[in-house]
């Protein structure tokens, strides 16, 4: 069997999914954290692998870019591949003056000027969490990395990369917001609807009041160890 988006086989997807956003990232985690990965699906360039994560079944798949991305995926994997748990792995902008470029962000609650929380529920403005185990996992997960600084906290999923208005950020910022991304909403609404669980845990690739803080394409490319590390350990949890 196959979705219209993915073509593996049922069985060919872990239960547990580590998920980036970009696919040559999904292929570079799988290889380096998965034992015999192999490529179950490439739809469109996004790459599924399954491996095996300390003796465990784990996939890593890419979400690609933004929430209507993420919730084809994330619907595709819990619905019909037995998938139970998501955790996206990622990048953010830093907001907070609390948060520096490298830091990592757990996602205790996702903001959002999307309309997808309306598409669920039309006249109620949702509250979108991750799920609770994962989350709990994630703090225990967090402690044995001790090199880069782990924040809990909310961020802002925006449905547009370019029209962040400062008015917005503003309010963000006052309410504990600690990055910008586009995906962790459309993963977490998916969850609750499907009856998986969901977690994204965050890199602050750049900084939106200090530029100077930015990583450069190839630092992103590989300041992704804490991170993975947390959220592959969390999986587990
Ligand atoms: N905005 C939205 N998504 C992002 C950003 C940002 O500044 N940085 C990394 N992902």
């Amino acid at each position: 069997m196959a979705t219209p988006h993915i073509t593996a086989d049922v069985g060919e997807i872990a239960p547990l999914v580590l998920m980036p956003g970009d696919p040559r990232r999904a292929e570079r985690i799988a290889k380096d954290i998965l034992d015999d990965p192999k490529l179950v699906s490439e739809v469109r360039g996004i790459g599924a692998w399954t491996g095996t994560y300390n003796g465990t079944p784990m996939s890593v798949m890419a979400s690609g870019m933004g929430i209507p991305s993420v919730c084809i995926y994330a619907t595709e994997l819990y619905r019909f591949y037995g998938v139970k748990r998501i955790i996206r792995v990622g990048t953010c902008g830093a907001m907070s003056p609390n948060v520096r470029v490298r830091d990592v962000i757990v996602a205790t609650a996702a903001h959002t000027n999307s309309s997808l929380p309306h598409l669920f529920v039309p006249d109620a403005s949702l509250s979108l969490a991750p799920s609770f185990s994962l989350l709990h996992g994630a703090g225990h997960a967090a402690k044995a990395v001790k090199d880069v600084p782990v924040h809990f906290g909310p961020i802002y999923s925006s449905d547009h990369f370019y029209l962040v208005k400062p008015a917005t950020t503003e309010g963000l910022i006052k309410l504990g917001t600690l990055g910008v991304e586009m995906e962790a909403t459309g993963l977490y609404a998916t969850a609750m609807a499907e009856g998986g669980e969901a977690l994204a845990i965050l890199t602050a690739s750049d900084h939106l009041f200090d530029p100077s803080q930015d990583m450069t394409a190839a630092e992103r490319e590989t300041s992704y160890q804490a991170m993975v590390e947390i959220a592959a350990n969390t999986l587990l949890f």
